[in-house]
């Protein structure tokens, strides 16, 4: 592995049982990156920590639900006990189940408040205790194009999640000082499995077609936030926004 920014940092990735998420893991430990993978689905996980670790990448995973805070204490707890700090914090689990609001599908508007804003939140208020202490830090949260315009008439509230992922970054980075980085990633459409989350039939059959035209892979994900993370410690990029080439929302 050769020498970079990303080597020997120790990255806590959150929703990394799949999609960007998996991607990420994937693409910082060929650089080199010591990895935390946190999800729900521990079979995922560690079918992908076995698979790092015979490459040689050390990575580990944590059973994690974002939408309970003391997971979240307990995730950053783990990634210190295993690797005595953390120098990148990813908050990237999130799901959109999609549908118009006359459908009043409540539960699921609750759902992503909980996972989408209130996920976020708790990652922040895991690592940045430890970030203040060392005086350095990175969180890197995942927010969407549905944050630039609203995804109207099926993503309201999807949009306004990951708008609220975009006002609490800008906002994280203006109050935390001169030494922790903030990065906000707005990504377009790209494969993973959320196009799978829609259970309203009419909403999830335009998921799917919208998604066959224009999903670009999740490495492209991957390659930017290895940007974010690789820049010298004085620049922080803040916001990276990119959706494929065809994409017009
Ligand atoms: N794909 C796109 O087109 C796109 C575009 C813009 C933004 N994004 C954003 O990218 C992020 C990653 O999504 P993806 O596209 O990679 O979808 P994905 O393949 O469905 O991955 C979502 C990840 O979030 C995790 N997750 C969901 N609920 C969770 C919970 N309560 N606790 C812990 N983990 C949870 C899932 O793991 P478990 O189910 O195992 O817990 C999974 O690892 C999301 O924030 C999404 O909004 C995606």
């Amino acid at each position: 592995m050769s020498k970079n920014e990303v080597a020997n940092k120790v990255i806590v990735i959150t929703g990394a049982s799949s999609g960007l998420g998996e991607a990420t893991a994937r693409h910082l430990g060929s650089m080199g990156a010591k990895l935390v993978l946190a999800a729900r689905r521990t079979d995922k996980l560690n079918a992908i920590i076995a698979d790092l670790n015979s490459q040689n990448i050390e990575a580990i995973a944590v059973a994690t639900d974002v939408t309970r805070r003391s997971d979240m204490d307990a995730l950053a707890a783990k990634a210190l006990e295993q690797f005595g700090q953390i120098d990148v914090w990813i908050n990237n689990a999130g799901i959109m189940p999609l549908s118009p609001m006359s459908k009043l599908l409540v539960d699921e508007w609750d759902q992503m408040i909980d996972v989408n804003i209130k996920g976020v939140l708790y990652g922040i208020a895991a690592a940045l205790p430890h970030f203040q202490t060392r005086d350095s830090g990175h969180f890197i949260n995942i927010s969407s194009v549905a944050a630039r315009k609203v995804f109207a008439p099926i993503g309201t509230v999807y949009s306004a999640t990951k708008f609220a992922v975009s006002a609490i970054s800008e906002g994280l980075r203006a109050e935390v000082g001169p030494n922790i980085r903030t990065t906000v990633i707005l990504p377009g459409t790209t494969r993973s499995e959320l196009k799978h989350n829609s259970t309203d039939p009419e909403t999830a059959a335009s998921v799917q077609e919208f998604w066959k035209n224009f999903e670009i892979p999740a490495e492209s994900v991957a390659r930017a936030i290895a940007y974010a993370i690789e820049q010298p410690a004085d620049v922080d990029i803040n916001e990276i926004v990119l959706r494929p080439t065809a994409q017009e929302f």
